[in-house]
């Protein structure tokens, strides 16, 4: 037997109705904050990724599923939405047009890493991209809109902000913080390269022995410039005044190298320790750095698996028909009353002859609202039997008036 590969799973039944309803009642409230479907490739060359997730980041670093094509161009599976939205917002020259965009995306990432609870290999994220906007509101509104559809799935959440600073305080603090780490000894090898390619990802180390040796290093926190403090301050404003609470975290510095100023992450405490359910900020040097005309970008991603484990699907109204046959011969009339009733409103035929019982049962199982069947009298009648099974009430009607707007 031939088994899904580890850290990879399938989708069917309650996961894959809950996966949907997540994407739809996300998709419809980022609708409503003025965000449009996008969608970009599955496979982007490595170089996208490398240059910006970054070389510091455990994504680039040991995550990635990178592989050369037939043509000799090595290619990767994306491990986050981000890189390939602001390479095709350069690509298509949206940066030279200006004005703002905003974009939503779902769909599957590929991280190679050690598969646990809430840590897949293939997962999904929902996640948002906005252009253009450099305002601290549009961050606020970000945070709102997560917030909503948070609220909307019934999930219980609790908010990490940071500031990452930005071209102005970023590169001096970084040198005092080498300078600082430089005194230290014994750090993890992963620190040790962090000291060299991005040194604020040493306060992400999940080593207990290099945290300990931190506690008293500087933060960017408390050395931004005075624009970047101003802008954290008012996003902190704006979440008090929406009673929206956070917990202000120096050491949140992201897996992905791209941010500046904000920085957040909504973390749940009910399903064990891999409790980011979304995450994101600001990355105003991105579509710059990937060749496009400077433009300030903010966004997030949520993990659709990690909110599968805490969603309860909503108890469904019955809907739609269900057809069903005693006799063979009535096959055909079914056949016609389900594609009329398929032009508005879901339908399931079973084609196999049954007794009432049976397909009453078949009825309640697809969430049917009306059961209907045909049997010998109503065969010879030009008749069917039809049950609403939300009311319990039935009828025999004449075929052709049967009507499916109701
Ligand atoms: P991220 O924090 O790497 O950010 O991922 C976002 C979310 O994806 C996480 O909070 C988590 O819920 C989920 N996730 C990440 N890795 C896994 C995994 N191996 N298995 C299951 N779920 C996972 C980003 O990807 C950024 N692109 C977010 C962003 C958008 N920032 C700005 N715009």
């Amino acid at each position: 037997m031939i088994n899904a590969l580890r850290g990879m799973k399938d989708l069917h039944d309650v996961e894959s109705a809950k996966y949907s309803h997540i994407v739809e009642t996300a998709a419809g409230i980022a609708k409503r904050y003025g965000f449009e479907f996008a969608e970009t490739p599955q496979l982007e060359e490595t170089a996208l990724f490398r240059r910006s997730v970054g070389e510091s980041s455990d994504i680039v670093g040991k995550e990635m599923y990178e592989f050369e094509d037939k043509g000799g161009k090595s290619v990767c599976l994306r491990p986050e939405g981000t890189a390939g939205m602001v390479r095709s917002f350069v690509q298509n020259k949206l940066d030279r047009a200006g004005g703002k965009h905003r974009w939503f995306y779902h769909g599957t990432m590929f991280r190679y890493e050690r598969p646990q609870k809430g840590r897949l290999r293939q997962f999904h994220q929902f996640g948002c991209e906005s252009f253009g906007e450099a305002s601290v509101y549009e961050d606020f509104h970000i945070i709102l809109m997560i917030k909503d559809i948070f609220d909307a799935l019934g999930i219980r959440f609790k908010l990490a902000i940071n500031s990452l600073g930005c071209p102005q305080c970023m590169p001096g603090f970084k040198e005092t913080l080498v300078k600082h780490l430089h005194d230290i000894d014994d750090l993890c090898p992963d620190c040790d390269r962090r000291i060299q390619t991005n040194p604020i990802r040493v306060f992400d180390c999940k080593n207990g022995s290099c945290q300990e040796k931190f506690t008293s290093l500087p933060r960017l926190l408390e050395n931004l410039c005075g624009e970047c403090d101003e802008d954290f301050n008012e996003l902190k404003a704006l979440l008090d005044r929406f009673d929206i609470d956070y917990e202000v975290d120096r050491n949140l510095v992201r897996g992905l190298d791209y941010y500046s100023k904000t920085a957040f992450e909504f973390i749940s405490d009910e399903i064990g320790a891999q409790s980011a359910i979304a995450g994101g900020g600001r990355y105003d040097r991105l579509v710059e750095f990937l060749g496009g005309k400077p433009t300030p970008a903010v966004g997030f991603a949520l993990g659709i698996e990690r909110i599968m484990d805490l969603v309860q699907l909503p108890e469904q109204n019955r809907q739609g028909w269900y057809f069903g046959v005693m006799e063979e011969q009535a096959l055909h009339s079914i056949a016609r009353l389900a594609h009329k009733a398929r032009q508005s409103t879901p339908c399931t035929v079973e084609y196999k002859r049954k007794g009432l019982k049976a397909h009453l049962k078949g009825a309640d199982k697809a969430g049917a609202r009306y059961c209907a069947v045909i049997g010998s009298d109503e065969l010879q009648e030009g008749t069917i039997w039809v049950k609403d099974l939300q009311q319990k009430q039935e009828q025999t009607v004449a075929v052709d008036m049967l009507n499916f707007t109701r």
